[in-house]
């Protein structure tokens, strides 16, 4: 855990200087429009929000957004705009990788073993059951382009690898337990999980890991070792371990025993209650490059998620919907492929927080508040628009709020949600209360009503249902 700790530090300071905003800025307009250099918006401040009643609101206001379309990236986007805004989080400025993360992928050891076909293949289909979600929305020539950056990395002391993709080894699994438990197990999991039970090393006993790999590129792995990161070379004299040929296949027979028995846990439709501890660690493996340790969150990045008045107005379905459909068009992409027991777990570490003042909220997400969308639209544009977007656009029009007039928010929050979210604000961060004497703009809760009707004409414009 100290090590752990360490790591989320690292990655800290590294998201400072990386300027993470961008990122989420990138990922929605690769979503929404024609990529353009990323100049990050000073970021308006509280006072601001509620003196700018006056400016300029009615154009922004009015102004129409253009529905979403495929993910265009032309060809200026370089590689190394595109990795880091879509990769960097994880795997590092760089793309150094950071133990416990994510793996090192601009790496000469890596790129000599993982052909681009392989590295366009897991960035399509992601690895499941990790935070490697698939990028189904980024185009090949968008791909295409990181892997030429990937590849420019300048390497000393090249080596060449060929990997024979039909391969397959008639390892014995049983002798390979014994290897896997003794030279593996430390940094992969004890069952292959990888980095959600708190390892260094990631998930080579997942099916979303066995699925994309074939034999041979482990066993070239394992002789190879990864330069610069913790795993080393196995095989021979000149390994770690003076493994043997036989022990190599014996250990990946192995692997794909593991991968049946993890797939056939994530399968498992019962689920029971959470376990904060387990959550802790899937939320560290998972969530923590966005939301930050803890779920804290970060302004204009992620929101915080492990907070009082989040967790007093979102019920546990609302969280669980969140994560299996995502917020389309943001960086919060969906994550259909953890296990219900995974989402139990994260929700109750979320839960498991000690509440300073805790509040309780009900929620009746049956009513429905018949607002005036008109009028919401100036007082949105008043009160609203400088933290959350001209059009409820949130991080990528480069303001600190959320999407709160995207589709994937609307669809998931009810009316009285928004209106208690407007009334109470969530303590800690820049969302503050607007209602009653108490709140920073004194609004009266008819004023809401009509912000909230204005917040779903947003969502249809964005291209939404309701
Ligand atoms: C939210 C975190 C996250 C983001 C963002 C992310 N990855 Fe990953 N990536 C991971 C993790 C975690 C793994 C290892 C999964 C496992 O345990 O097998 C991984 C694995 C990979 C691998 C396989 C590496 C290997 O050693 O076999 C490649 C290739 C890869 N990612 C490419 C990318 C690219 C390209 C992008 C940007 C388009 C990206 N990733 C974005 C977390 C992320
Ligand atoms: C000291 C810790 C450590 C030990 C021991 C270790 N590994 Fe690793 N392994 C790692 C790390 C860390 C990575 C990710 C490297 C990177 O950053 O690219 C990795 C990567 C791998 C990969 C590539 C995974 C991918 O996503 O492409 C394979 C395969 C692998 N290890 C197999 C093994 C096997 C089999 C053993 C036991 C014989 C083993 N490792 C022992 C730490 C370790
Ligand atoms: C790549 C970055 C990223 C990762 C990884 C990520 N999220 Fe998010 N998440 C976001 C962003 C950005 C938003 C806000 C989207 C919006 O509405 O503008 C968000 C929103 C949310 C919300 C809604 C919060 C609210 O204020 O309504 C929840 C709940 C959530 N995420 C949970 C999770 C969980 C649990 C995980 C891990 C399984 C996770 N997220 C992983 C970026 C991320
Ligand atoms: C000073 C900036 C600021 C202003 C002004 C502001 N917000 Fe927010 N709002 C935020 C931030 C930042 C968050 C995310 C809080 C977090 O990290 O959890 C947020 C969160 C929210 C959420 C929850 C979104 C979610 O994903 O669950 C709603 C709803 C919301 N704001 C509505 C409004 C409305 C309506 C107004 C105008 C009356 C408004 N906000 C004005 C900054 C602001």
């Amino acid at each position: 855990m100290k090590a752990l700790d360490k790591f989320f530090k690292l990655l800290l300071k590294v998201f400072v200087s990386a300027g993470v905003f961008g990122f989420v800025y990138m990922v929605v307009s690769d979503l929404t429009r024609k990529p353009e250099p990323f100049t990050p918006k000073p970021r308006p401040i509280i006072e601001e929000a509620s003196t700018s009643k006056t400016q300029n609101t009615r154009k922004s206001a009015a102004s129409t957004t253009p529905a979403p379309t495929p993910v265009a990236t032309g060809p200026q986007s370089s590689g190394e705009q595109l990795f880091t805004v879509n990769c960097a989080p994880c795997h590092q400025v760089g793309g150094a990788g950071l133990p416990g993360i994510a793996p090192s992928i601009r790496n000469r050891d890596f790129l000599a073993i993982a052909s681009d076909e392989f590295i366009l293949n897991t960035v399509r289909k992601g690895r499941l059951g990790t935070a490697m979600a698939p990028r189904p929305d980024l185009s090949e020539e968008a791909i295409r382009n990181i892997i030429t950056y990937l590849r420019s990395v300048p390497v000393t002391n090249v080596i060449t690898v060929k990997v024979d993709d039909s391969l397959k080894f008639a390892g014995n699994a049983k002798a390979g337990a014994d290897i896997y438990l003794r030279y593996c197990s430390s940094c992969h999991g004890p069952n292959g999980e990888g980095y959600t039970v708190g390892v260094p090393g990631p998930g080579i006993g997942l099916p979303g890991f066995l699925s994309t790999v074939s034999d041979d590129y482990i066993f070239q792995t394992l002789k190879q070792g990864r330069i610069g990161t913790p795993m080393q070379p196995f095989l021979g004299a000149r390994g770690l371990a003076n493994l043997s040929e036989t022990d190599a296949h014996d250990v990946i027979a192995h692997l794909h025993e593991l991968g049946k028995h993890n797939a056939a846990i994530s399968a498992s439709p019962v689920a029971e209650a959470g376990d904060a501890k387990r959550g802790r660690m899937q939320f560290d493996a998972n969530c923590v490059a966005c939301h930050q340790p803890g779920g804290v969150g970060k302004v204009g990045f992620a929101p915080s998620i492990r907070n009082r008045d989040f967790l007093a107005i979102a019920s546990d379905d609302f969280i669980r919907t969140t994560i299996q459909k995502g917020r389309l068009g943001t960086a919060m992409v969906p994550r259909a492929d953890l296990s219900a027991q995974v989402v139990n777990d994260i929700i109750a570490y979320l839960r498991d927080l000690p509440i300073e003042n805790p509040i309780e909220l009900k929620i009746d997400s049956s009513l429905r508040f018949n607002g005036d969308a008109q009028k919401g639209a100036l007082k949105y544009a008043s009160f609203c628009a400088t933290c959350h977007g001209p059009q409820g656009e949130g991080y990528m029009a480069g303001v600190p709020g959320p999407g709160i007039g995207l589709p994937g928010f609307l669809d998931v929050a009810s009316d009285d949600y928004i209106l208690k979210t407007i009334q109470h604000g969530r303590v800690g961060t820049p969302m503050r209360s607007f209602i009653g004497a108490r709140g920073i703009a004194n609004l009266t809760e008819e004023d809401a009503y009509d912000i909230i009707a204005q917040l779903r004409v947003m969502g249809k414009n964005h291209g939404g249902g309701q």
